[in-house]
C-alpha cells in the first residue's frame, strides 16, 4: 500500500486513470503483483475484480499471482504479423530464443509493430529495432542500450517558424470561419483515413449538431497489420496532426482532446509528451487541454468505441450502436474522433485549397493518400500516391518494382481485414467502395502487402486469422469462437471441411458485433475463391 501510494502521489484517484496507474506500476516493478493490485483496488475504492478484468485484458500488463515468479527483467518482442513473417520472423524467434538466458531475457511474439517496411521488426525494452537479427538483439541486450530512441523530427519552434499554428490563430480569432473550413474539407473530399472513410467535414457537422459539452479523441492505435503511416508522420512532423486536432476541436467546441497512442510506439509517446508540454508552455493550449493516453497492447482499441472505453479506464469492448459516438461518446458526451492522418491533412488542405488536394486523385477518386506498402517489393515504405491508383502502379511506379527474384502473385489491399486479391485483379482502382467492395475487399487504412510466388496464400491466411483470434475482445461468440475455430479448420492437414468454413464465415459476418469479427473471414473467402491450389 505504501508503494502504491508513493507511486500515485497526488494524482487524483479517478477511475478513467486506471490504465495509466497500471502502467506506472508495471514500469516501476516490471509486473503487476497480486499485492499491488490489491492495494490499488483499496486506494481507488474499486472492487479487485474490476482492476483484475482491466489488467488482464491488455497484453502489455504482466499479472503475477501469489507465489508466482516475476517475468525476466528484459523483454524482447518479435513481430510475427504478415510482413515480418515474410521477412523471416519465425527463424528470428527460434534464433533469439536459443541465444538468450531465459532468466535474464524473455522472448515474446507480438502483433504488428508498424515497422513493416523494415521487417523483421523487434523491440527490446523500449528500443524499437528495424531489420532485426539475433546478433543485433543480443548485442543490445548485452550493452544495456534498451531505452527509447527518438528520431529527428520537426519540433514546435521549427514548425512555427515555417508558418505552423498561423491557421489555428486565424480560426480562433474568427478570421477564418468554421463553416468555410468545413466546406473546404468537403470540396477536397477528405475522408477518414483510419479505415472507414467517413467524410471528415460531414462528421464535424454531425458532432456540432448535438448539444454540448463535447469532447474530441485522436485515434493513434494503428494496429492494422501492414499499416505504418501514422507512426511515420508522428515521428517526423507531429505538430501537423496536433494543429489539425486543435482546429477540429475548435470547430466542434470540444472541451478537451484525448490523444490515444498505442504502447507499441514508445518513441512517438515520448515525442507527444514533449511536444504537448511545449504547446502548454508556449500558451497555445491550456494545461491539460490535450490529454495523452497510453494504450496497453490491444488491436481492438483501434475500433473507436472500444478506444473510448479504454480511455475511460476499462476493457476495450466495442459498444453496440446506435447511439453513435458522435451523439453519446466519451463519458457519455458527443465526441469527435479522428485518425492521426486525417488530422494531418487539415492544415495543407485549408492553406493550399480544396482543389490542390482533390485534384491529385484519379478521376472519380479525389485526393491523395498515404499508402503503407510492404512485402515483396523492392522499395517498401509510405508512398504518397493518388486515391484510385492500382496496386500494379504502386509496385512499378512507387516501389521500384518487385523485389529481386519475386513475381507478383497476390496482395492485401487493406491490411489483414481487407481481403487477399490475386495479381489478375491488380488493375482495380484502390479506394473506398467501388470495384474493391464488389470483390468483397476494402482499402481500409491503405496498408498494401504484396506477395509473390514464394508465398503460400493459405499460410498467409492462417497468419491473418491467428492475429484476429489473438485480438478478438471475446465479447461476442461468433468472433471469439469463430476466429479460433477458423484457424483450426484451416490448419487441418487432411482435406479441410469447406462447407464448415463457409458456414462459419457467414455466421461471423452476420452476427459479430464489430468490424473485427465481421471482416476476419475476408481473407478466408478469398483463399477459397481465388487461390484453390494453395487451399
Ligand atoms: C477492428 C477495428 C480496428 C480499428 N483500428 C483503427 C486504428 O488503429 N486507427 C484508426 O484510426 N482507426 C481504426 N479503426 C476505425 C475507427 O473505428 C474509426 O472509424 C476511425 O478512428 C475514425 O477516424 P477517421 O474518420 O479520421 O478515420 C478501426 C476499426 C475497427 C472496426
Ligand atoms: S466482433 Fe470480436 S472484437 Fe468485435 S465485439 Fe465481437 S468479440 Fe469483440
Amino acid at each position: 500500500m505504501r508503494e502504491i501510494q508513493a507511486l500515485l502521489g497526488s494524482r487524483p484517484r479517478r477511475r478513467d486513470l486506471l490504465i495509466e496507474f497500471l502502467h506506472l506500476i508495471q514500469d516501476r516493478y516490471g509486473c503487476l503483483s497480486a499485492a499491488h493490485l490489491r492495494a490499488l483496488a483499496e486506494e481507488m475504492r474499486l472492487a479487485q475484480a474490476e482492476i483484475y478484468e482491466v489488467a488482464s485484458f491488455y497484453d502489455h500488463f504482466d499479472i503475477v499471482k501469489e507465489g508466482e515468479a516475476k517475468p525476466a527483467p528484459l523483454t524482447i518482442r518479435i513481430c510475427d504479423s504478415i510482413s515480418c513473417m515474410l521477412a523471416g520472423a519465425e527463424k528470428l524467434l527460434e534464433e533469439i530464443a536459443a541465444a538468450v538466458d531465459p532468466k535474464e531475457v524473455r522472448v515474446l511474439r507480438a502483433p504488428c509493430m508498424g515497422r513493416c517496411a523494415t521487417a523483421p521488426a523487434a523491440r527490446i525494452g523500449d528500443r524499437e529495432v528495424d531489420h532485426a537479427d539475433s546478433s543485433i538483439l543480443v548485442e543490445l541486450a548485452r550493452s544495456g542500450e534498451t531505452g527509447v530512441a527518438i528520431p529527428a523530427y520537426t519540433g514546435l519552434d521549427s514548425y512555427s517558424a515555417a508558418g505552423g499554428y498561423r491557421l489555428l490563430r486565424q480560426v480562433r480569432e474568427g478570421e477564418k470561419s468554421i463553416d468555410d473550413i468545413i466546406e473546404t474539407m468537403q470540396d477536397a473530399g477528405l475522408r477518414g483515413l483510419g479505415g472507414a472513410g467517413f467524410p471528415a467535414g460531414k462528421k464535424w457537422s454531425i458532432v456540432r449538431s448535438y448539444p454540448g459539452p463535447r469532447l474530441m479523441s485522436i485515434n493513434g492505435d494503428e494496429g492494422e497489420p501492414g499499416t505504418f503511416k501514422d507512426r511515420t508522420y508522428l515521428e517526423s512532423d507531429p505538430h501537423r496532426t496536433l494543429e489539425g486536432a486543435l482546429i477540429a476541436a475548435h470547430a466542434v467546441e470540444a472541451e478537451r482532446i484525448y490523444f490515444y497512442m498505442r504502447d507499441e510506439y514508445p518513441a512517438v509517446l515520448q515525442i507527444l509528451r514533449t511536444e504537448i508540454a511545449a504547446l502548454e508552455q508556449a500558451g497555445i493550449i491550456a494545461p491539460g487541454f490535450i490529454e495523452l493516453r497510453r494504450g496497453a497492447g490491444a488491436y481492438i482499441c483501434g475500433e473507436e468505441s472500444a478506444m473510448l472505453e479504454s480511455i475511460e479506464g476499462k476493457r476495450g469492448l466495442p459498444r453496440h450502436r446506435p447511439p453513435y459516438i458522435a451523439e453519446v461518446g466519451l463519458f457519455g458526451r458527443p465526441t469527435l474522433n479522428h485518425n492521426v492522418e486525417t488530422l494531418w491533412w487539415i492544415r495543407d488542405i485549408v492553406e493550399k485549397g480544396a482543389q490542390w488536394f482533390a485534384g491529385q486523385g484519379r478521376p472519380g477518386h479525389p485526393g491523395i493518400r498515404s499508402w503503407s506498402v510492404s512485402g515483396r517489393v523492392r522499395e517498401p515504405g509510405v508512398k504518397l500516391a493518388p486515391a484510385g491508383i492500382t496496386v500494379r502502379e504502386l509496385i512499378e511506379d512507387y516501389c521500384g518494382g518487385m523485389a529481386e527474384g519475386h513475381e507478383f502473385k497476390a496482395y492485401l489491399p487493406g491490411g489483414a481485414s481487407g481481403g487477399i486479391l490475386p495479381a489478375s485483379m491488380g488493375d482495380i482502382p484502390l479506394d473506398f467502395g467501388g470495384e474493391l467492395a464488389k470483390q468483397g475487399a476494402f482499402v481500409g487504412s491503405h496498408a498494401v502487402v504484396v506477395f509473390s510466388q514464394a508465398d503460400n496464400i493459405k499460410d498467409v491466411t492462417v497468419n491473418l486469422l491467428k492475429f484476429f483470434k489473438h485480438e478478438s475482445c471475446g465479447q461476442c461468440t461468433p468472433c471469439r469462437e469463430g476466429t479460433e475455430k477458423m484457424v483450426t479448420l484451416l490448419k487441418k492437414e487432411s482435406r479441410p471441411d469447406e462447407a464448415a468454413i463457409r458456414d462459419l464465415e457467414l455466421v461471423m459476418r452476420d452476427a459479430s458485433i464489430c468490424g473485427l469479427g465481421q471482416a476476419a473471414p475476408n481473407p478466408v473467402n478469398h483463399l477459397l475463391t481465388h487461390f484453390r491450389d494453395d487451399f
